[in-house]
């Protein structure tokens, strides 16, 4: 089979032949239709994480057909299209994930590759209303959001969210489903062009964080947010703590602008807010992700679509930064 291998630290990803895997007991195996890059695909190229093995075969998110089986009892899967739940051994405690947690992607070998094997569990139907590339950008971001938004900030209809930095995949996927929960959802971005495609998506409004006025802006449009999703931390994080509201929550998943600056503690405990830190997501909480999804006819939004052979430019795309939505590999 054609996998799509990243031999070293920083090496142009390149195709190349591996035996097809095999299920054990309790897994299934998928042929993949469709993968989609994360962030952390080009983290693991630059050698971003510890120890890692080279080469690896990276991606976490993928859609496709299960085509065998390591245990009988799962033969009605055969045939079924599913998408392929991120998180691997979550553990037994809702509240957080387990020692022996992983991500798909590296350790294990990834959805970059025409087959893949992964304990039944994993595997769900894919959405009805999802083509396979729409619903190969559904699973790490939407978990990552869905956990955020609904099991941290405890999100409700009607109250206001505001979420930051738009062109990320975790951020637009956190957009939609706010929208679907009947929330009055603000954004921010560093281009006007990505403010104006979450409008058309359903948000109210949007604000560059690039403008020194934007904080004021953000205070007289919606005059305090109740529930605030951060993927970006950086010296931008008090601006977000003032824009709380009185009992206000903070989610936040991630630190691509790195370390937050001094927070005044006066700005946290009179408005009584929380600031929750969220990771990725439980199976319960994929499986409950899958149905609302398509309930509320969600559309994972795709930036571009690559062949697997044309997986350098995918991850030269999201390197770039220019990307809205998810950048998709075809593969099937
Ligand atoms: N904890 C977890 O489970 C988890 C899961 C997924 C991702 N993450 C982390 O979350 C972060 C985002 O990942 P992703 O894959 O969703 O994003 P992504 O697709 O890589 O996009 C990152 C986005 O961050 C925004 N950004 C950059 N600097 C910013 C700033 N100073 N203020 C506000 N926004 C800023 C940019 O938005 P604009 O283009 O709109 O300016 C950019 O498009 C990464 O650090 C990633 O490692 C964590």
């Amino acid at each position: 089979m054609r996998v799509l291998s990243l031999p070293q630290k920083n090496a142009t990803p390149r195709i190349e032949e591996r035996p097809e895997p095999e299920p054990r007991a309790g897994e299934v195996r998928v042929r993949i239709t469709a993968a989609a890059l994360n962030r952390r695909d080009v983290f693991i190229r630059r050698g971003l994480y510890p120890s890692i093995q080279w080469p690896v075969i990276g991606g976490s998110d993928g859609c496709g057909v299960v085509d065998a089986v390591g245990d009988e009892r799962h033969s009605d899967l055969i045939g079924r299209r599913v998408v392929i739940d991120p998180s691997l051994e979550w553990g037994d405690d809702p509240r957080v994930q387990g020692p022996d947690y992983s991500i798909l992607g590296m350790p294990h070998q990834g959805t970059f590759a025409e087959k893949l094997c992964v304990p039944r569990g994993n595997v769900h139907d894919a959405p009805g209303h999802l083509t396979d590339h729409q619903a190969a950008a559904l699973p790490l971001a939407g978990l990552t959001a869905w956990r955020a938004v609904t099991t941290r900030a405890r999100l409700k209809p009607g109250e206001k969210v505001l979420v930051t930095g738009i062109g990320g995949g975790v951020a637009l996927a956190a957009l939609q489903i706010a929208r679907a929960m009947g929330a009055d959802v603000w954004v921010t971005s560093s281009k006007p062009a990505k403010l104006e495609a979450a409008e058309r998506l359903g948000a109210r409004g949007g604000f560059l964080y690039t403008d020194d006025s934007w904080r004021k802006q953000a205070a007289k449009a919606a005059g305090g947010f109740d529930v605030i999703i951060d993927g970006a931390g950086g010296a931008g994080f008090g601006d977000l703590i003032r824009l709380l509201a009185p009992a206000g929550r903070l989610a936040f998943y991630g630190g691509t602008a790195g370390k937050w600056p001094a927070i005044l503690p006066q700005h946290l405990f009179f408005k009584q807010v929380e600031i929750l830190a969220s990771t990725m997501g439980s199976h319960a909480e994929f499986a409950a992700l899958c149905p609302f999804v398509e309930t509320h006819g969600v559309v994972p939004v795709v930036d571009r679509v690559f062949d697997l052979a044309d997986g350098a430019a995918a991850f030269d795309r999201l390197e770039a930064g220019a990307q809205f939505g998810k950048v998709v590999l075809a593969i099937g």
